[in-house]
């Protein structure tokens, strides 16, 4: 339990709500608002309401919370009493099925027992190769002087890695559709999370037939890698291998070709779309902070001295590290977490009701003036060794607790390997003119991509 003042409600207790609410209409609330711009409503309400502010909504009472002693709490101290059962999560279920990121209890705890060890940092030795490789690959595929877009680019080199590291699977043939078909099922999800009263999914609407066929493509290539392992001929030490071996302790039985493809789709997807845009944003920072960038560059030199870098560099790219940490503070991949009160708690005079889904904008969070000296300025000597730490529960961009993400490690030697080869070999200039505005489709992407053109160091 963390260190407040938390008190069970009284059974009877009708449930009077001491917080202030944002104005919406009536019965739909805020939610048009939230349909035309979701992080601007969340961002507001956790700027100016403080430490939680009621969130009218049809349904359901939603609240937001900007209290990092209470983000602390529902993710860490009493994390039990706070579920995944939300509207966001059930849309998320229609690609991810039952997989890591939506089971929840002990069958998530189980799941999670038998992935860790893929993820284990001696696990983790043996990829730094195929990192570089790839970025390698990526960056010979570059004309210097041609506009392109580097977030496709990011997109398709950690879908790549994701498949080659975790799954021992080429997809690079199918990165384009694959590409595509995500974009289109993320793209509805937020549109069904945002729009309740839509058509189900079973009516045949155009947004609908589009949506199951990015499905059906997607299982295609998650089924299509289970089947090509099936034989037993592939590595024995991967992730998809460790879930291929697993048995049931009571039972004796493996996992299901249902529960395989839903992990697997779950770490596809999870795996490299927040990579991705991680790296898309960092390259629009950096475009826009010569001397960040020059200083990056001269870590590069000064620790590589030319040569690719390897897994036994990344401890020694700190500051490497420290533009990607302030590049996630200012546009978190996942930008909010959402959880469904189980039981009343009244924590520090809040009333939090059963049923009711408490929101968590780590964008906004990341951006608090409370929390952070200067906010909205890129600078990556906030995460230097010797500056002080960020407020516990106010930097989130892998959430906290035990449903903290599993790749986090993973994502940072990644986006450090796939950084450090880009930028030793390539200046990236940005395309003169884009606004860059972040789309929040369930990560936060740069709208329209990141168009850049490359020159040779
Ligand atoms: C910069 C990159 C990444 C960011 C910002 C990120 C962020 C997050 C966040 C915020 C969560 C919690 C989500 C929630 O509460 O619903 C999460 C969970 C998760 N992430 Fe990541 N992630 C990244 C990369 C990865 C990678 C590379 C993998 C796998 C290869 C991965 C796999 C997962 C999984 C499986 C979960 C669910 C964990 C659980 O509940 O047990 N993520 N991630």
């Amino acid at each position: 339990m963390s260190l407040m003042n938390v008190t069970p409600a009284p059974a009877s207790m009708s449930t009077p709500f001491p917080m202030q609410s944002l104005p919406g209409v009536p019965v739909l609330g805020v939610l048009p608002e939230l349909q035309k711009n979701p992080l601007r409503v969340m961002e507001r309400a956790t700027l100016e309401h403080s430490p939680v502010v009621r969130l009218p909504l049809p349904l359901v009472e939603g609240f937001i919370i900007s209290d990092p002693k209470l983000v602390e709490h529902v993710l860490v101290g009493n994390s039990r009493n706070y579920v995944k059962q939300t509207r966001g999560y059930e849309m998320l279920r229609k690609v991810l099925g039952n997989g890591l990121v939506t089971s929840e209890g002990e069958f998530w705890k189980r799941q999670r027992r038998i992935a860790q060890p893929a993820f284990h940092r001696e696990r983790m030795l043996a990829f730094g190769e195929m990192m570089t490789t790839a970025t390698t690959d990526m960056v010979n595929g570059w004309q210097p002087g041609k506009p392109f877009d580097v977030a496709n680019e990011f997109m398709r080199v950690t879908l790549r890695l994701v498949g080659e590291t975790l799954l021992s699977s080429d997809v690079t043939s199918s990165a384009s559709e694959v590409g595509q078909a995500i974009t289109v099922a993320l793209e509805h999800l937020i549109h069904r999370t945002l729009h309740p009263f839509g058509f189900p999914e079973w009516v045949p609407t155009p947004r609908n037939r589009s949506f199951q066929k990015a499905l059906s493509q997607l299982d295609r290539v998650v089924l299509g890698m289970i089947a090509s392992r099936r034989d037993g001929s592939g590595p024995k030490n991967d992730l998809l291998a460790m879930l291929m071996e697993a048995r049931d302790p009571e039972t004796g039985e493996g996992m299901s070709d249902e529960q395989l493809r839903d992990e697997v789709m779950t770490i596809f997807l999870a795996g490299h779309e927040t990579t991705a845009n991680a790296l898309a944003w960092t390259m629009v920072l950096l475009g826009k902070s010569p001397q960040v960038e020059q200083r990056l560059v001269k870590e590069l030199t000064d620790v590589l001295g030319g040569r690719v870098p390897t897994m036994s560099d990344v401890p020694k790219l700190t500051y490497t590290a420290m533009v990607l940490k302030e590049s996630m503070r200012l546009y978190p991949p996942v930008w909010s977490l959402a959880r469904r009160v189980v039981e009343t708690e009244v924590i520090d005079g809040v009333t939090l009701p059963k049923d009711a889904i408490v929101f968590i904008c780590s964008y906004a969070l990341h951006r608090h003036p409370d929390f952070w000296k200067d906010p909205e300025a890129f600078d990556p000597e906030r995460f230097a060794a010797d500056a002080p730490q960020p407020v516990k529960g106010a930097y989130l961009p892998f959430s906290m607790g035990q449903r903290k993400c599993i790749g986090d490690t993973f994502a940072m030697v990644e986006a450090t390997l796939v950084l450090a080869t880009v930028l030793q070999r390539m200046h990236l200039s940005l395309v003169p003119g884009q606004q860059f505005t972040p789309e929040p489709v369930i990560t936060l992407r740069p709208l329209g991509g990141v168009q850049v053109v490359a020159s040779k160091r």
